[in-house]
């Protein structure tokens, strides 16, 4: 069995891939399933009868998706990384939340254009593994699919509101897909540093959710600490049950995001907190 990686260097261990190439399979699952699980809300919230067999379908084959990277992860050695982000949740950090089905339909076409060709080119890197050929080619052929029902209704758009809107729309999403692309093209070979931990408050640097939801606690629970760092025990600030159910009521708010008592439950500092939001809006995101 070869063992060496795509991107030739000497792996360790079982690991047949190399561990660059675990955290990318491990990307590629968790954006499977954040589509999944998106496909499967919308499919539960909408009122058109078509549109639900269609986006439960498509729910569902994203998820198969998420599986079938997982099993080539474990065939070539690995276990799933716990990956941060989506490749669909730089989306939303360009856009925002779609808004609209047109919005939802536009966006879901480029994100599986962009899959499909990404693949084919992931198919002609050196040294590709086996195992993860299979699965792209396999992944590749199911994907066609989800562009020609999003094709057929974006046509269904465009004949009732006009071909213009779907245009402005498609071309606005296809330059934040390109932007999006290029960044993450300059990770190929380093990609923990996009999908791993972020190590924020080592670097002395702290991003905006961690920012916003310190000038939170100010705001909300009233208790201003210059010495408040995320990783702080917001018990030893003496927020009480009742005081987190107010300050996640208001992340919710603020973040255009929904908590589950889990959630909840889990949450001991601001890092928590954090974490709870980009796992919301990771799952706002489509394959
Ligand atoms: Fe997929
Ligand atoms: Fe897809």
């Amino acid at each position: 069995m070869d063992r060496r990686s795509s991107n030739g260097k000497d792996r360790a261990g079982g690991l047949e891939i190399s561990e660059n190439d675990l955290w990318l399979l491990s990307y590629y699952r968790e954006s499977e399933l954040a589509g999944g699980l998106l496909m499967g809300r919308l499919a539960r919230e909408t009122d058109d009868d078509d549109l639900r067999v269609r986006l439960t379908e498509h729910c569902a084959e994203e998820v198969a998706h998420a599986w079938a990277w997982t099993e080539t992860i474990l065939k070539v050695g690995g276990r799933p990384k716990r990956v941060r982000e989506t490749y669909q949740s730089r989306y939303y950090a360009a856009l925002g939340d779609p808004s609209s089905m047109l919005e939802i339909l536009a966006l879901t076409q480029i994100f599986e254009r962009r899959v499909v060709r990404h693949f084919r080119a992931h198919l002609s890197w050196p040294d590709v593994h086996p195992e993860v050929a299979k699965t792209l080619q396999r992944l590749i052929d199911e994907e066609v699919g989800h562009i020609r029902w999003v094709k057929d209704r974006l046509d269904a758009y465009s004949a009732t509101h006009g071909q213009r809107v779907v245009d402005e729309m498609m071309a606005k999403f296809q330059g934040v897909d390109e932007e999006v692309y290029a960044e993450l093209s300059r990770f190929r070979n380093s990609f923990e540093s996009v999908a791993g931990p972020r190590h924020a408050e080592d670097e002395g640097a702290r991003c905006e959710i961690e920012e916003r939801l310190t000038q939170m606690v100010a705001e909300v629970l009233n208790r201003d600490d210059p010495q408040l760092r995320p990783g702080s025990q917001l018990a030893d600030l003496g927020v009480d049950s009742l005081d987190l159910v107010v300050f996640m009521m208001a992340v919710e708010e603020e973040f255009e995001v929904e908590f589950s008592r889990e959630d909840q439950k889990r949450v001991r500092t601001l890092a928590d907190v954090a974490a709870r939001i980009r796992e919301r809006q990771g799952r706002l995101v489509v394959v």
